[in-house]
């Protein structure tokens, strides 16, 4: 066996992987013959001439779908474990990329996840600046940003979609992404330097960072890991963060001591106003704004929101946290989530990695003795969510939602519709994505015991039938 020595562009060449990987498999050239190289490292042994590429290889959906993601990582052995496991599935393992407890596939899941939170993090912790005009008067803004992995070109879209009427660079130490109203442009590296300082357009959201903060809620571990320290220094409300840590014992028991005369103190109503003026430009300040904001119902504990990765190919809609979802402030956590988790099980969609969220985002209910009953939201009630629902699932951007009931519904297409006309694929207005409607999953648990089974069979097939509309075959 000879040894084989292939050249890559530096970052996440998928076209060349893939270019590579068609010549190499079928061609019977194993895994451990082969040196992966980036850029212009030098080579021990001769290169392969570059081939025209083959045809592409025929993989099952849950291998391709690794390709592109572990291409991202800025693990040098990626090239050689993806030719590992295309190179297993070729010669007969077909659901290798399944069997979780493979070391490979273990390995290459791991690399995915990794991947998938920095993008989210891109996309979450990112801040432009104002950096003067760009062409034709327009305004122009530049944001520095240090990704863990090879991610610029597969974040940048995302940008280009939220901010389309301004001229914007993203400067990373890899390489750089240009907007100029039109098109993309990616260039060479940038530098921290080249980025201005904070603006006044970032002073408003440190203002309003500093008074939504809750000192009883200061837990510094959970802030950490959803916003890490890396990335504070792109952001304009971090700055604030520390006085107001330090602050938060102090402030956490005045609060206490006030509590018997003020209610809990909102952010008024005209900063919220302010604020959604602005467009939130990330999931994570929509859902800033979103837990300041008083409950429409008094009671609820806290808002609950979505759950789930950005970009997930599929997002379900419910209709309000119930008793246990505002207690543990996650989303479907309660009898009716559970029994949704073992249909989605059923029906092959993994939990983990689709989008879960409600049309309305605080409990509403009637206490009863020491009972909270679920109470159903009306309709303006479900009006006033909209402007949540629309930008959560922008910046989400499923390719498909499915609503689980009549509240979903409304929420999703202004309109009221029976579940019994709409059941089935749907389109919600001008929406990006696709739609489907299903039952909620807790009209299963109101029903009778001898009508259950066959609601529940039904509702397992609706959802098998919403994962093979959302999902679009990848060719390797
Ligand atoms: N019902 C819903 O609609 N959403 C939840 O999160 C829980 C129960």
């Amino acid at each position: 066996m000879g040894a084989h020595t292939i050249r890559l562009e530096p970052g996440a060449d998928l076209d060349g992987f893939r270019t590579a990987i068609r010549h190499l498999v079928p061609a019977g050239i194993p895994p451990e013959t082969v040196t992966w190289i980036e850029g212009d490292a030098a080579s021990l042994f001769p290169e392969e001439e570059p081939t025209e590429p083959g045809p592409p290889l025929a993989l099952p959906r849950a291998a391709a779908a690794l390709i592109p993601p572990v291409v991202m990582h800025r693990d040098p052995e990626r090239y050689g474990l993806l030719h590992r496991m295309v190179w297993r599935v070729a010669r007969g393992e077909r659901h290798l990329a399944e069997v979780a407890s493979d070391p490979l596939v273990h390995r290459l899941a791991m690399m995915r996840k990794s991947v998938a939170r920095d993008l989210h993090k891109m996309h979450a912790f990112l801040r432009f600046r104002r950096a003067g005009e760009g062409a034709g008067g327009r305004e122009r803004f530049a944001a520095w940003f240090e990704p863990e992995h090879h991610i610029l070109a597969e974040a940048a879209p995302f940008f280009s979609a939220r901010f389309p009427s301004f001229d914007w660079s993203i400067l990373t130490p890899d390489g750089s992404a240009h907007w100029d109203g039109r098109a993309l442009r990616f260039g060479p590296p940038g530098r921290r330097e080249d980025v201005p300082e904070q603006d006044a357009f970032e002073a408003g959201w440190t203002d309003y960072y500093s008074s939504t903060f809750n000192p009883a809620r200061t837990n510094l571990a959970a802030m950490r890991a959803e916003m890490p320290k890396k990335y504070w220094h792109n952001m304009p409300e971090t700055a604030a963060i520390a006085g107001l840590v330090r602050e938060a014992g102090r402030r956490t028991s005045e609060m206490i001591a006030r509590a018997p005369e003020a209610p809990v103190k909102r952010v008024p109503a005209r900063a919220l106003a302010a604020m959604a003026a602005q467009e939130p430009a990330s999931l994570e300040a929509l859902n800033a704004i979103i837990r300041a904001s008083a409950p429409l119902v008094p009671g609820a504990t806290q808002a609950v929101l979505g759950e789930g990765p950005l970009g997930a190919d599929i997002a379900f809609v419910g209709e309000q946290p119930g008793d246990q979802e505002d207690l543990q402030g996650r989303p479907f956590v309660g009898p009716a989530g559970q029994l949704l988790s073992r249909a989605l099980r059923e029906a092959g969609i993994d939990r983990d990695r689709a989008y879960l969220t409600n049309a309305v985002k605080h409990f509403k209910f009637e206490q009863r003795g020491k009972r909270r009953i679920h109470q159903k939201p009306g309709a303006g009630e479900v009006a006033h969510y909209r402007w949540w629902l629309e930008r959560e699932l922008a910046f989400v951007a499923p390719r498909l939602v499915v609503a689980l009931g009549a509240t979903a519904v409304l929420a999703l297409s202004g309109r009221q519709v029976p579940i019994t006309r709409a059941r089935g694929p749907a389109t919600f207005d001008d929406k990006p994505y696709r739609g489907f409607v299903t039952v909620h999953p807790s009209y299963l648990l109101r029903l009778p015991d001898e009508a259950r089974g066959e609601a529940y069979a039904g509702f397992v097939a609706d959802l098998r039938r919403a994962a093979a509309l959302a999902a679009e075959p990848r060719a390797a």
